[in-house]
């Protein structure tokens, strides 16, 4: 078969991670006989340098004729690049939150998993670590804070900013619904994350989430608060199977767990709509400090790729083909330097190794 995939490299260690895991596509596709095809999309800081937009109409529009999206990452130092001096709607992230809304991708899926052979890299103590653990995170992705209205104006001299976080039901439902729809295909457990105590918007996700939950009898449903779950999510991850939330709380919790699985250079994401379609990116950013240095780790695209081949593209054997060969990777001792073994821990059989290494370690193995 053959597939058309876009390709949106980005900026920063974008496109070090990017060419990566489109090596191992193509060892995938000379593999089991299918081609895919690539389409270059521009977003970014690297659409501004280009055409002064963070995305072009033209770039949605390539997007929407893909049949999925494999990202990269975007932006830049926010400290110090010129893209930060332009208005909020010009800079590099405005480009990845108009793809999202423009193609309605409600339900980013995050799946946070400690490999057996990067406990060493965990930063949890070994009694918390256990077994490992296993979890996905389904985050709201259109909707909240990320596109509520915003305002920033001076009252009396004083400047003030505002930020609106809203939720209409049908908004919550759609995700609540993709978030039990993975329960039922993995431990039937949905952890709904809020700050009911607080948010009208959180009280209504309750009750929706109560409404759905219905739906679904063979799946155990509990409510979290947030600051809580960003406590039991190093306390006792376990716990944990689906964990479902808002856009804001689900941009801070993909985080924490990526790095109580050992790096976000492991944690790969996608994002969905109605349809087969999905757009595929590490969750970790661009990373500018290590940009063009080869030691980006690429795993974390390398999985994303998997997930798009799982999917969109319903080829759940070339999928599992891409894991075994990053879980042998891996057990021969391969590292990036992101998931080397922490200080005092055992440096028997790891080698450390770059990007470019690492993906043809994998590409290799498939
Ligand atoms: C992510 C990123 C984005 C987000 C940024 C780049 C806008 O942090 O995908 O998690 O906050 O959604
Ligand atoms: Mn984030």
């Amino acid at each position: 078969m053959e597939y058309k995939v876009g390709v949106i490299s980005g900026d920063g260690i974008g496109p070090e991670i990017v060419g990566e895991a489109k090596k191992v596509l193509d060892a995938v596709g000379k593999k089991y006989g299918h081609s895919f095809i690539y389409d270059d999309i521009l977003m970014g800081g690297c659409s501004i340098d280009k055409t002064g937009e963070p995305l072009t109409d033209g770039a949605i529009e390539q997007a929407k004729k893909s049949d999925a999206v494999l990202m990269g990452s975007i932006g830049g130092n926010t400290a110090t690049s010129p893209w930060y001096k332009l208005p909020p709607e010009k800079r590099p992230e405005a480009g990845l939150l108009k793809l999202r809304k423009s193609l309605n991708l409600f339900a980013n899926l995050r799946p946070a998993y400690l490999y057996e052979e990067l406990k060493a890299a965990c930063p949890l103590r070994e009694d918390i670590i256990g077994d490992g653990f296993d979890m996905a995170i389904m985050r709201e992705l259109t909707g909240g804070l990320y596109f509520g209205e915003r305002e920033t104006k001076e009252v009396n001299g004083v400047r003030q900013a505002t930020d609106t976080l809203t939720y209409n039901e049908e908004e919550i439902r759609r995700i609540t619904i993709k978030a039990f729809d993975i329960a039922m295909k993995r431990r039937k457990k949905v952890t709904s994350v809020d700050k009911a105590n607080v948010l009208d918007s959180s009280r209504l996700w309750r009750n929706v989430v109560e409404e759905v939950a219905k739906d679904y009898p063979e799946v155990s449903y509990e409510h979290m608060l947030v600051d809580n779950a960003a406590m039991q999510l190093v306390k006792d991850p376990k716990q944990f199977d689906v964990i479902l939330t808002e856009n804001m709380f689900g941009d801070i919790l993909s985080d924490e767990a990526s790095m109580v699985t050992g790096s976000i250079g492991m944690l790969s994401s996608a994002s969905f709509n109605d349809t087969k379609f999905g757009l595929y990116e590490p969750s970790g950013g661009s990373a500018p400090d290590i940009a063009g240095k080869g030691i980006a780790n690429p795993i974390a695209t390398i999985l994303s790729a998997a997930m798009m081949l799982r999917y969109s593209f319903d080829l759940d054997k070339e999928a599992d083909a891409i894991e075994g060969a990053v879980r042998s990777a891996l057990k021969e001792g391969f590292r990036t330097i992101d998931i080397m073994p922490q200080k005092g821990e055992s440096l028997d059989g790891i080698k450390q190794v770059g990007t470019k290494e690492m993906g043809d370690i994998i590409a290799e193995r498939i």
